[in-house]
C-alpha cells in the first residue's frame, strides 16, 4: 500500500510503498477514507515532539473496515468506522473512572511488524498511522459511522471537532451563560468556538493574528473578534469584559500550542476563572505565570483529546452533526490526495486554510 512516511524531521514526507500486516486478535484492518492535515502532525514533523523514525503520521481519520481479527465483535467488514487515537483497555483504574484516554493499558503501535518494508520496521504512530491507504488499529478505536456521513466530514470528528467540544464539554465542564476566549482558530479552536456556542456561552472572544480566521469565528458562533496582530489580546480581552466579570472570562482556551499564547490565557482568565490549555506547547518549554494570582483561586486545566469518552462522545458528536447543531463541512476548504500532503502541510503553515482533508480513492 501507498503511504506517506516521515524518515527525518524537517525534512519532506516521502510516499513509499509499505506493507501492512494482516489483523492479530483483537485488531482491525481499516481502508482509509479521508484523513485531515491536523497541526499535531505538524509538531512531529518539525521534532517539536519525538517519535522514533521512520514513522508515518495522521491522526485524524474515517475509513471502512476491511477485516476484523479474531475476537472482534463490535465491527464487521464493510463497516464504515471514524478512527480514535486513543484506544482504551476499558478495565483499566482511569478507564473505570470515566477518563480513558489516560488508560494505563493503552496498546498503541506496540507490534513491530504491524508496517514494515523488507525487513524494516515502520514504527507506528497513534496507534493508526493515517497518511496511509490502510491502518491497522485496536478494536476500541473503531466508532461505528451513521450512514450518510461523508468520510471527509467524518475523519474530523476522530480529532479536532472531539478535541474542541471535549475541551469545552468534559474538560471545563463550562455551564451555559459562561464566558470564553479562545485564542488560536484554527481546526482545534474552531470546534471549541462552536461548541461553546452550543453549550451557551454567553460571549465568546476569538482571537487571532489571521483576519480570515476571525471571520470564520464569527460563522461558528463567536460574538467578539480580537486581532492579536492589531491589538494586545490580554488588555483588549480584560478592558471588554471589565463591566461583566471585573474583568477576565470564566474560561479561556488556549489552541495554538505556544507557551506565550498558555500565558496568555491564564492572564485571560478571571479571578476563580481557568485556563485550558488544548494546544501542543513543545516538549522541554516552560510556561510562566504570576503565582500571586492563584490566590484568586484561578486555574490551570491541561485537555487532551478533550478529555474524550470516545465511544460515549463520537456517536453523539455525529448525531449533532446530522441535525445540523454543529458544522463540519463549512470547516473543510482544502482537499488533496495522499500525494499532495506536502502541499497540504505548507498550505496548513501558510494558514490558508480553516482545515485540510486528504482524501482517498475508494
Ligand atoms: N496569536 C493568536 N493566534 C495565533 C498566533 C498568535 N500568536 N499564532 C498562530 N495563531 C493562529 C493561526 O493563525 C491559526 O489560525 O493559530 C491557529 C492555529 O491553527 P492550526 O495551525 O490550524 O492548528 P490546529 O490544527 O487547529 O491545532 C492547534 O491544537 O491539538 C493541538 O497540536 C495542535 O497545538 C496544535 C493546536
Ligand atoms: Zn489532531
Ligand atoms: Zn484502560
Amino acid at each position: 500500500m501507498k503511504a506517506a512516511v516521515l524518515r527525518e524531521t524537517k525534512q519532506p514526507l516521502t510516499l513509499e510503498e509499505v506493507t501492512i500486516d494482516d489483523p492479530k486478535p483483537g485488531e482491525v484492518l481499516v481502508r482509509t477514507g479521508a484523513t485531515g492535515v491536523c497541526h499535531s502532525d505538524l509538531h512531529y514533523m518539525l521534532g517539536a515532539y519525538p517519535h522514533p523514525l521512520p514513522t508515518i503520521l495522521g491522526h485524524e481519520s474515517a475509513g471502512m473496515v476491511e477485516q476484523a481479527g479474531e475476537g472482534v465483535t463490535t465491527v464487521k467488514a464493510g463497516d464504515r468506522v471514524v478512527l480514535s487515537f486513543v484506544p482504551s483497555c476499558g478495565n483499566c483504574e482511569r478507564c473505570v473512572e470515566g477518563r480513558p484516554v489516560l488508560c494505563l493499558r493503552t496498546r498503541r503501535g506496540e507490534r513491530p511488524d504491524k508496517l514494515t518494508q523488507g525487513e524494516a520496521s515502520i514504527n507506528q504512530f497513534a496507534g493508526m498511522s493515517a497518511f496511509a491507504e490502510m491502518q491497522l488499529v485496536q478494536e476500541s478505536a473503531c466508532i461505528p459511522l451513521p450512514d450518510g456521513v461523508p468520510m471527509e466530514s467524518a475523519c474530523l470528528v476522530g480529532c479536532s471537532v472531539m478535541t474542541g467540544f471535549g475541551a469545552v464539554v468534559n474538560t471545563a465542564q463550562m455551564e451555559p451563560g459562561s464566558t470564553v476566549a479562545v485564542i488560536g482558530l484554527g481546526g482545534v479552536g474552531l470546534n471549541i468556538v462552536q461548541s461553546a456556542a452550543l453549550a451557551g456561552a454567553s460571549r465568546i472572544f476569538a482571537v487571532d493574528i489571521a483576519e480570515d480566521k476571525l471571520q470564520a469565528a464569527r460563522q461558528f458562533g463567536a460574538t467578539d473578534t480580537i486581532d492579536a496582530s492589531q491589538d494586545d489580546p490580554v488588555d483588549t480581552l480584560k478592558k471588554a469584559t471589565k463591566r461583566i466579570t471585573g474583568g477576565g472570562v470564566d474560561y479561556a482556551f488556549e489552541a495554538i500550542g505556544l507557551a506565550k499564547t498558555a500565558e496568555q490565557a491564564f492572564a485571560m482568565a478571571r479571578r476563580g476563572g481557568a485556563a485550558v490549555i488544548v494546544g501542543m506547547v513543545p516538549v522541554g518549554e516552560r510556561i510562566s505565570v504570576p503565582a500571586a494570582q492563584f490566590l484568586t483561586e484561578k486555574r490551570i486545566l491541561g485537555s487532551f483529546y478533550g478529555s474524550a469518552r470516545q465511544a460515549k462522545d463520537m456517536p453523539k458528536l455525529l448525531q449533532l452533526y446530522q441535525q445540523d447543531k454543529i458544522k463540519i463541512d463549512e470547516m473543510i476548504t482544502n482537499r488533496y490526495s495522499l500525494d499532495q500532503i506536502n502541499e497540504a502541510y505548507d498550505d496548513l503553515q501558510k494558514g490558508a486554510m480553516l482545515r485540510g482533508v486528504l482524501t482517498f480513492e475508494n
